[in-house]
């Protein structure tokens, strides 16, 4: 039987991003296939939150987890750092991960770029930790959106070198994977091409967010000045609108505006009042649910406490075998 694994780091509010590009995989999937699902808050440390914020966040995103969906009961559903095991087979992995293959790391060069006065080592073997979350439970389906590709590429590459240093076949190759043909990219509201946690405030629309706010985001959302021949190309920004209709809205919602577009009689205006609605719609029992769920601080760490003895479980199993593999002292 396939295992399943995902994380999601613990740096803010989930965005509908995460949800199209993730959650709502990982939804489908726990009916389908033993599930873990974790909040990597290791991960989060690369940029150095305060306690208070660190706790804070791991909270809300595992809120935000059980508000989309995931039963807790019958997925695995845990804290990173409730599991240290962890911390264990990354050391071990770290040792045949090359300096120039991590550098070469797509994400470690956009954030060297980003904040090159915080070029840590947790962020140039970032993508090392997130192998050791899924070799650790021998996971072969990581639900991602497109932007993790390379971080299961590099995955693949380090469980084939340990089953090939150690002529074992201890991990097998996790692939990422979404429902449909093509991993899911959801576009920000400021033209950017990405929706994300750290691309500003107006970019992403947040799950737990007032709708006052989420409207006043779409309203103000990048777009031109319109289509001046039938049927033309759309600009970067003003196609991100149609990418986000695309996801919420019924389908004939969008097919009204794409003709609308087509004959140059789009009213930008219109759309993305319609566009608020719709979001609307569809964020707002999430985030009620979100909201009940931070004021029960016990359901939740009782979750999060079934989840850790879960995962440990599992964890510990593929350490005892990757300690024999390599040779370590059994321990009486
Ligand atoms: P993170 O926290 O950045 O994002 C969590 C998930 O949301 C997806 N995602 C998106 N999908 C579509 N469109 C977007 N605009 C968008 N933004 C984010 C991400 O692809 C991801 O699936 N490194 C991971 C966390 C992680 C992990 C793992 C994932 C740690 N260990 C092991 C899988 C397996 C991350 O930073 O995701």
């Amino acid at each position: 039987m396939e295992i399943v694994l995902s994380g999601i780091r613990s740096t803010g509010k989930l965005h509908l991003g995460n949800y199209f590009g993730a959650l709502t995989n990982f939804v489908k999937l726990q009916d389908m296939y033993p599930c873990y699902f974790f909040i990597a808050d290791y991960h989060s440390l690369t940029t150095h939150p305060t306690p208070e914020n660190f706790e804070q966040n791991v909270r809300q995103v595992l809120a935000e987890y059980i508000a989309c969906g995931i039963d807790p009961e019958k997925s695995t559903l845990y804290i990173q750092s409730d599991v240290p095991e962890v911390c264990e087979l990354y050391l071990l992995l770290n040792m045949n991960a090359y300096v120039g293959e991590l550098e070469r790391c797509t994400s470690f060069k956009e954030k060297i770029r980003k904040h090159p006065d915080n070029i840590n080592g947790g962020l140039l073997t970032y993508p090392v930790l997130m192998a050791a979350d899924i070799l650790l439970h021998k996971s072969t389906k990581v639900p991602v959106g497109k932007d993790q590709e390379q971080h299961l590429e590099m995955a693949r590459t380090f469980a084939g070198r340990f089953n090939r240093m150690y002529k074992c076949s201890c991990f097998p190759e996790p692939q990422a994977f979404n429902f449909g043909d093509k991993l899911v990219k959801i576009p920000g509201l400021d033209g950017s091409t990405k929706m994300g946690k750290s691309e500003g405030s107006d970019n992403a629309l947040y799950l737990h967010e007032s709708p006052e706010i989420t409207r006043k985001k779409i309203m103000k959302a990048v777009t031109d000045s319109g289509p001046i021949q039938e049927n033309q190309g759309k600009p970067q920004s003003v196609q991100n609108l149609f990418d986000i209709m695309k996801v919420v809205s019924k389908p004939e919602t969008l097919v009204y505006f794409e003709e609308e577009y087509n004959k140059c009689r789009i009213r930008y205006g219109d759309l993305k009042k319609q566009l608020a609605e719709d979001v609307l719609i569809f964020i707002n029992p999430i985030s009620q649910r979100i909201t009940e769920l931070l004021n029960h601080k016990e359901y939740l760490d009782k979750m999060a406490d079934l989840g850790a003895e879960k995962a440990r479980e599992s964890a510990r199993k593929t350490i005892q075998e990757v300690r024999e593999i390599i040779g370590f002292r059994k321990i009486q």
